[in-house]
């Protein structure tokens, strides 16, 4: 067999990987295919249909040899990628969290994409740092975060690419400024706190951060208590810990957990944590953005005695993946945990300590110019369009809320506090339906059995159907259908409609 080289076609021009008239022509069909994707967003079914290995049968075994020219490309995007998308743009999306989009954030990201420049610190581009530093300092101020999270009060913000990326950071950071004090050889003793409602971020950040995971704490909640951390619990938790010599470090706290969006009390919480050092992180990665609503903003009472706070402006702020902001207290923590100084990044202005170097903030080494897509959503929309518009979902999802009490099949299962609605079909109304009204459930376990079962079939029904897409989760044993607003397509008769499906093909399975 001869190998590819030995049949290289010689005779082709040589490639102009950065032609400005090719870009601005090529550019230009690009958009235009974007924007009519927006325009007909709607028309799609909205979660992917395709079954797996879908794209393997219709794309060709190895890459093209000879160049393809863009129409062919985006004529096959057209063909076989976009059926194979799940259309988080859609006006009908309403699973997981919003991934909302706008014309600001795309276009910062194209900028950002465009000059492509790596600023791991502050020489290797200075607009990159000081940007972000500003905008930090802007977005801390519009969520009245206290001054001690900010550049101008000896804190600081960073953007992550995720939440994940952000509580892995805080961890290291508290991890080894309670090493310092301990010695290292105790790491088998420090303990991590979240309750069962936390994201699995937090059992990530801590197994990778070398804590025992017999040491990870998910303390249990309750539907009594709306499912948020208990004070009382963590209490008791910790006074266990400290009976069996282990040393309790990090307690994540959330606004907005992502199965129900429950919120933990910060102050009571913050509290028990200071009584024994342990760092705070509060973790609103969906609902941080609603507290630049003055109205909001009461969810984050108690953060002044928290050490970092993050929250996903790639979810419900109107900026592209990946964005997540950081704030923390004590950015030496950060940097004493995470930096590093080969002498080919030895410059100057990193000598000097007037700079940040954002590279010792953070996992990776190289990273991206993301504040610019920040700072054109802060700056195109500004806070009263924002706040507006965060309202605008919250509306929407007390009109649904509405629509839901208004039918007794179904039952909320938690607290709406932001734009997500959680429900389920309603145990006791099942039992009297005639398709089961000659079962034996007459005890609980039962009823939330076949309530589980029912929801469970209704949701599968529902995104199968295509009209609408909602996403689930299963807190205190029940299985709840969640409806989280956030599209930046969506109006009020999308929420509407999706309501509609819902009642539909509940009447289908009842019947
Ligand atoms: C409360 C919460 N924390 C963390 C995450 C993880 O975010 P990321 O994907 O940015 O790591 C999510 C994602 O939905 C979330 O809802």
């Amino acid at each position: 067999m001869g190998s590819l080289h030995e049949f290289e076609n010689k005779s082709v021009s040589p490639i102009k990987p950065l032609d400005s008239e090719e870009f601005r022509r090529q550019g230009h069909l690009i958009i235009d295919f974007i924007a009519d994707y927006y325009k007909n967003a709607e028309k799609y079914p909205v979660r992917s249909q395709v079954e797996p290995g879908y794209l393997r049968k219709r794309l060709p075994e190895s890459a093209p040899y000879n160049p393809e020219p863009i129409e062919t490309i985006l004529k096959d995007v057209e063909e076989h990628i976009v059926p194979g998308i799940t259309h988080w743009q859609s006006p009908n999306y309403f699973a997981y969290f919003p991934s909302s989009g706008s014309t600001a954030g795309f276009l910062g990201e194209m900028l950002c994409s465009g000059f492509n420049v790596v600023g791991f610190n502050w020489v290797s581009s200075p607009a990159a740092t000081e940007l972000e530093n500003i905008v930090m300092d802007w977005l801390g101020e519009m969520l009245k975060l206290p001054k001690s999270f900010l550049f101008s009060g000896n804190g600081g913000g960073v953007i992550q690419g995720t939440t994940c990326e952000a509580i892995l950071c805080t961890i290291a950071a508290a991890r080894d400024q309670t090493l310092r004090k301990i010695g290292t050889e105790n790491i088998g003793k420090l303990v991590v706190y979240g309750s069962d409602q936390t994201h699995s971020a937090l059992q990530k950040a801590a197994h990778i951060a070398g804590i025992d995971p017999k040491n990870f704490r998910a303390i249990k909640t309750s539907k009594s208590s709306s499912f948020c951390l208990s004070p009382d619990s963590l209490q008791a938790t910790i006074d266990s810990d400290i009976e069996d010599g282990l040393i309790p470090l990090f307690l994540c706290a959330t606004i907005g957990t992502t199965g129900i969006t429950a919120v933990d009390p910060l102050q009571p919480l913050c509290a028990v944590a200071k009584r024994y050092g342990i760092w705070v992180h509060i973790d609103a990665a969906y609902a941080g953005s609603a507290c630049i609503c003055p109205e909001f903003r009461h969810f984050l009472d108690g953060i002044e005695n928290a050490d970092s706070f993050s929250f996903n402006a790639h979810k419900w702020f109107f900026t592209n993946l990946d964005c997540c902001c950081l704030w923390v207290k004590n950015p030496n923590a950060l940097i004493q945990a995470l930096s590093t100084n080969p002498e080919f990044l030895r410059n100057k202005a990193s000598d000097s300590k007037e700079v940040v170097d954002y590279k010792d903030w953070q996992i990776t080494l190289s990273r991206r110019f993301r504040a610019l897509k920040l700072w054109l959503v802060l700056r195109s929309y500004g806070v009263v369009n924002l706040r507006n518009f965060l309202r605008s979902h919250v509306k929407m999802a007390k009109v649904f809320e509405e629509l839901v009490g208004s039918d007794k099949r179904f039952e909320m299962v938690a607290p709406r506090y932001f734009s997500m609605v959680c429900f389920r079909v309603s145990p006791s109304v099942l039992f009297k339906t005639n398709k089961y009204e000659n079962g034996k459930a007459d005890n609980d376990v039962e009823k939330v059995e076949k309530s589980n079962e029912v929801t469970e079939n209704l949701l599968q029904k529902i995104n199968a159907s295509g009209k609408a897409y909602m996403s689930h989760a299963i807190v205190g044993g029940m299985y709840v259908i969640r409806f989280a607003i956030g599209a930046s397509l969506t109006e009020d008769h999308h929420v509407t409609a999706a309501w509609k499906v819902v009642q539909q093909h509940l009447d289908a399975i009842l019947n």
